[in-house]
């Protein structure tokens, strides 16, 4: 059985006092979410520390949503790996769109960024995804097939077992614009089937979420679908009732 997951990706939204209270409002809610649904928040980097505290003695998993691709020393701005842990994270988010389109994030990097969080310990989120041109020159297989394997494929099976895959069409994030159910569905297959074609059976547990304006109205047709394992929210993750509301949408 995959792990069914539910993340919040709070992007660069928040203050240290209101994520503290988003967070304990996520945790009150999550008393009604089954068991068998992780719920796991990503604020930014500044609140980590608060929010661990916030969120101790629940079930909710703690990510960042970036770490560095070196392991320590003078790259100013930058935050490592083992800091992350040691603030209390279970989970990195690696590779967004947003960090790949903004901040020049290449295969290359998350190669180096994905082995390190896994090396400290970490699981990485690990976010692929085409954007508008792409898919509609009919490209968003190839495209995503090369993002999992530029990267995924430099891991040993073990360590790949510990990756949770996110695939984020570009032109749904904040859009308000979702992939249908059918048209993630197909990715989250194709998706399945590139790792199967290197790891074998290990494939079918490996999660893989859908973000791209998930809300509490079309989650339910979304994880339904038999490759979705769950989501990863920007927007309605900000909302603390609205995101109990897509993780009770399983
Ligand atoms: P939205 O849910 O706001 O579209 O963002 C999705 C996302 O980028 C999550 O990482």
């Amino acid at each position: 059985m995959r792990k069914k997951i539910v993340a919040g990706n709070w992007k660069m939204n928040t203050t240290v006092a209101e994520g503290v209270e988003l967070a304990k409002a996520v945790a009150a809610g999550s008393a009604k979410v089954p068991a068998d649904v992780k719920l796991i928040i990503a604020p930014p980097f500044t609140h980590l520390v608060p929010v661990a505290e916030a969120i101790k003695g629940t079930a909710i998993g703690l990510s960042a949503q970036n770490c560095a691709d070196k392991e320590k020393g003078a790259y100013t701005g930058e935050v490592a790996a083992d800091m992350l842990v040691s603030a209390g994270c279970q989970y990195t988010i690696l590779g967004h769109s947003e960090r790949r389109q903004y901040y020049g994030e290449t295969d290359a990097k998350l190669v180096e960024k994905v082995k390190l969080a896994i090396a400290n310990g970490l699981s990485p989120i690990f976010c692929v995804g085409e954007n508008l041109e792409e898919r509609e020159a009919g490209r968003h297989f190839d495209v995503v097939t090369e993002q999992v394997k530029n990267v995924l494929y430099t891991l040993s099976a073990e360590d790949m077992a510990k990756v949770i895959i996110a695939y984020e069409p570009v032109w749904a994030i904040g859009t308000g614009k979702t992939a249908t159910a059918e048209q993630a569905q197909e990715i989250h297959a194709c998706i399945r089937k590139v790792i199967a074609e290197k790891f074998g059976a290990l494939s079918e547990e490996i999660t893989i979420l859908y973000g791209g304006s998930c809300k509490p109205s079309n989650a339910k047709e979304l994880f339904a679908c038999p490759d979705i394992d769950g989501g990863l929210i920007g927007g309605a993750a900000l909302k603390a009732d609205d995101f109990i509301a897509i993780a009770l949408s399983y």
